[in-house]
Order: structure tokens, then C-alpha cells, then sequence
């Protein structure tokens, strides 16, 4: 008896230390949940206030300088492994100011001059580059220039959510549409930047937002065609789409249809993948963000396979003769 009792006046103090350290460190805990979460809602300092009218990418700018530092990159021209542009010297004219333009790509094949003869693109056609360029290679892109052309250009090469709004009285589809309504040159004066945070971010959570009425209707009915009534991408779609749809909101097939200009993105055809992707992996190759995990390693030599001989046993062949470097590799080793 007295032996159990010893016992227990051991156990007893170790027990108490023991409950009292785990109480402790699940309040401490508790304590520490909180705290972050608390942070998770400010999750930047707010420098300026920026609300649903700010267009201006500088003054987004000031609350978060690396990220409009990487906006400003899209200023660089360099070819990378998925292609891309390349400076070339222009001379700054009074119709056309710019003293760098790219390739043209009409220029480096005249058939295609021939081949789209009556057609604008067959009178200027270039290779794309960075968003900080798209509203001023748009204005003076000879397509524009000399050619009628609608306010529905705009919509993909400028920072058009503000204008919109203001145009619609508040009405963002309004407002779309009185700009495609509009000769390209009156629709023009209504902005004043290209692509802008505004145009993917809302401003008081920064979080993703598509703001292109086009790309807004095209997939609710790609959607209902599916069989899911009222889509709204904004608040349906994962976080994950939304870092595809905020690009494909532009970068999509499109085309203008009669005289009721609105460009109409035939989503419900089906996603139009290469391009888009294409793009994608060029865009994150430029530092534009998503997706982050197909950043281009440096130019590395093909696998090694050269040693494997066609005819010899291996476990891996069967996987090899996919690949195209491998076959390559078989095709070489068969002329030597
Ligand atoms: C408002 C419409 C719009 C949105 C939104 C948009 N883009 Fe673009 N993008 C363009 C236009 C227009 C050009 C061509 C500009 C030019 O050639 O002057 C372009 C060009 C590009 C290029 C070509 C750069 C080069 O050097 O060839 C890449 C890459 C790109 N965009 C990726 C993206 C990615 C990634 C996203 C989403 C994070 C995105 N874009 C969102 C309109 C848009
Ligand atoms: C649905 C979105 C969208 C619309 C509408 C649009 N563009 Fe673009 N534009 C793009 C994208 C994306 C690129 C860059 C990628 C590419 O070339 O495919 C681009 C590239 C360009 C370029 C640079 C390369 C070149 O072709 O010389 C010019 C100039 C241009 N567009 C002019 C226009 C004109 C003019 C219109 C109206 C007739 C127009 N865009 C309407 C999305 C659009
Ligand atoms: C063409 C669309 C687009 C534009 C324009 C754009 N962003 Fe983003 N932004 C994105 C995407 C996509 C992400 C990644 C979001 C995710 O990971 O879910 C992102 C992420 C962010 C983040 C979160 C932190 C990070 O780096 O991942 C911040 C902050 C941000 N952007 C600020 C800005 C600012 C400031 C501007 C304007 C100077 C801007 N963005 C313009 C599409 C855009």
C-alpha cells in the first residue's frame, strides 16, 4: 500500500508538468493561429489607397514595388527558347513615334505578303512583344493606321476596366459595348495604359479577377452548354484557373462578327490550347508569373541515349522511342 502510494506521489507532480506544458503549448498555439490569420488579411502595406477607379499601374505600384517592378520588365526584348522579339531600331516619326519596333514577319516571308493581299495583316504583321508595348503598337500598327478599324481592338490592348466603367455609367457590359461601337480611334482617348494591375487584381484583396465582358459571357456559356447554369467565373472558378483565365481573357481566339462589333471569343468551340500555352510558357520565361514551375531551366543537352543501339535489349527502350531526342539518337547512330 504504502509502496503504490510512493508511486503515485511520483507520478502525480510529472502529470500536473506535464498537462500544464501541453496547455501551454496548445494556447501558445492557438494564440499563434490567430495572430497569422490576422495577418493574412494584410498582407502588404498599404502605402496609398488604391480603389476600383485606379488605372494607373504606378500608383498600384507604390503598395507593391517588386511586383510592378516585374510589370515594368515586360519593357525587355529578347528572344528566349519559346521565341519571342527582338528590338529593332525604328526612326521616330511624327505619325509614328516609336524608336524600337520587332520583326516583321511580312518582311521575312513576302509570300505572305502576296498571299493576304486586300487584307490588312497583309500590309503590316510583326512579331507580338512585352504588355508595356501593346497599346502603343496597336495605335500605330499600320493595320490601325490605315485601315477602319473598331474600339473592339481595344479591348485586349489597353487597360479598359475603368474606361469601361465609366462609359456604362457604372456598367461594365454598357460600357463594352458603347466602345465597340466607336470608330478605334475615338475608342483610344478613353485610355491610357496597357494591361494593368486593375484589369486582373481587385484592388481591396488583390486577388484574381477576370474584367473582360467578352471573356465573362463567353465561358457562362460555355458552361450552361455544359449543363451548369449562371457561371461567374470570379467567384466559381479554382484559384488555379484563374491564373490561366486572367491571360486567356486576351490571349484567345477571337473574331468580329457584322456590324455589332463586339469580338466574340468562340469559347464554347472548345479552349483554343496551343497558342494560349504556348504563351504561357513565354510569359513565364519573361518573369509574368504563372506558371511558376515551367520556368526555363538554361539550355541543357538532350538526355543522354546515344549508346542505345536499336536492336539491343534495354528496359527502357520502349520509353525511349518516344522521345524524339531519342529517336535522334537512333537516327544518327544508323547513319555512322
Ligand atoms: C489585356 C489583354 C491581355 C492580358 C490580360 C494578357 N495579355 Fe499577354 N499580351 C497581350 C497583347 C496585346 C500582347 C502583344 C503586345 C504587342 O505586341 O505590342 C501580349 C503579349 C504577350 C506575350 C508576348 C511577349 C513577347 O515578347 O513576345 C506573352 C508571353 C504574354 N503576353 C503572356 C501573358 C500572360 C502570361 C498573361 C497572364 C498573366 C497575359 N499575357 C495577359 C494582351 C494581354
Ligand atoms: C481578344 C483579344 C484581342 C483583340 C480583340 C485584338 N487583339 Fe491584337 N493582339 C492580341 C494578342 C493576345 C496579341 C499578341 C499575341 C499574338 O500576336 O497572337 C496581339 C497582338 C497584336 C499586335 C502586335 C503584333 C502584330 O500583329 O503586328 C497588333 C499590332 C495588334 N494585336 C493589333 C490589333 C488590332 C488592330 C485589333 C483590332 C482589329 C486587335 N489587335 C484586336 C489580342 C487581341
Ligand atoms: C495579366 C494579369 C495580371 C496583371 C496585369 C497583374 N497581375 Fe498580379 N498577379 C497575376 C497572377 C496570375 C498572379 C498569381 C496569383 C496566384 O498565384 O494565385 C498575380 C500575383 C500578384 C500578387 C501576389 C504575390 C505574388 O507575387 O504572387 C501581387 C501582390 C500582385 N500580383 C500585384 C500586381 C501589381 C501591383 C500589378 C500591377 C503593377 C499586377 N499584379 C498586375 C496577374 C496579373
Amino acid at each position: 500500500m504504502s509502496e503504490a502510494k510512493s508511486g503515485w506521489g511520483k507520478i502525480l507532480p510529472v502529470t500536473i508538468i506535464v498537462t500544464a506544458v501541453v496547455t501551454i503549448g496548445i494556447s501558445a498555439l492557438l494564440v499563434n493561429i490567430v495572430e497569422r490569420k490576422e495577418e493574412g488579411k494584410h498582407t502588404f502595406f498599404r502605402v496609398v489607397e488604391v480603389t476600383d477607379d485606379t488605372d494607373d499601374p504606378a500608383v498600384w505600384g507604390k503598395n507593391f514595388p517588386l511586383q510592378y517592378d516585374a510589370y515594368k520588365r515586360t519593357v525587355d526584348m529578347e528572344r528566349t527558347r519559346y521565341g519571342g522579339s527582338e528590338a529593332m531600331p525604328h526612326l521616330p516619326s511624327q505619325a509614328d513615334p516609336r524608336s524600337i519596333v520587332t520583326q516583321s514577319k511580312i518582311d521575312q516571308d513576302p509570300r505572305l505578303k502576296t498571299m493576304w493581299a486586300g487584307y490588312a495583316f497583309g500590309v503590316d504583321f510583326r512579331e507580338e512583344r512585352g504588355h508595356a508595348y501593346m497599346l502603343v503598337d496597336q495605335r500605330n500598327t499600320r493595320r490601325v493606321t490605315e485601315f477602319k478599324q473598331p474600339g473592339t481592338c481595344l479591348n485586349c490592348h489597353a487597360s479598359t476596366y475603368v474606361a469601361m466603367k465609366k462609359l456604362g455609367g457604372g456598367d461594365l457590359f454598357a460600357g463594352f459595348e458603347k466602345i465597340n461601337m466607336m470608330t478605334y480611334s475615338e475608342a483610344t482617348k478613353n485610355v491610357k495604359h496597357p494591361v494593368s494591375c486593375i484589369d486582373c487584381h481587385e484592388p481591396q484583396t488583390m486577388q484574381l479577377r477576370v474584367t473582360r465582358p467578352g471573356f465573362l459571357e463567353g465561358i457562362r456559356n460555355l458552361k450552361a452548354s455544359q449543363g451548369v447554369a449562371n457561371y461567374d467565373v470570379n467567384t466559381m472558378a479554382s484559384a488555379q484557373e484563374m491564373r490561366s483565365y486572367v491571360c486567356g481573357q486576351c490571349h484567345v481566339e477571337y473574331y468580329f462578327k457584322g456590324d455589332q462589333e463586339a469580338a466574340h471569343l468562340p469559347l464554347a468551340q472548345g479552349p483554343q490550347g496551343g497558342r494560349h500555352h504556348r504563351l504561357l510558357r513565354r510569359g513565364a520565361a519573361q518573369g509574368l508569373g504563372p506558371p511558376r514551375h515551367r520556368r526555363p531551366r538554361p539550355q541543357s543537352p538532350a538526355p543522354r541515349v546515344r549508346n542505345v543501339e536499336p536492336g539491343r535489349p534495354c528496359p527502357l527502350r520502349r520509353r525511349l522511342r518516344r522521345l524524339p531526342h531519342a529517336l535522334q539518337a537512333r537516327g544518327r547512330a544508323k547513319d555512322q
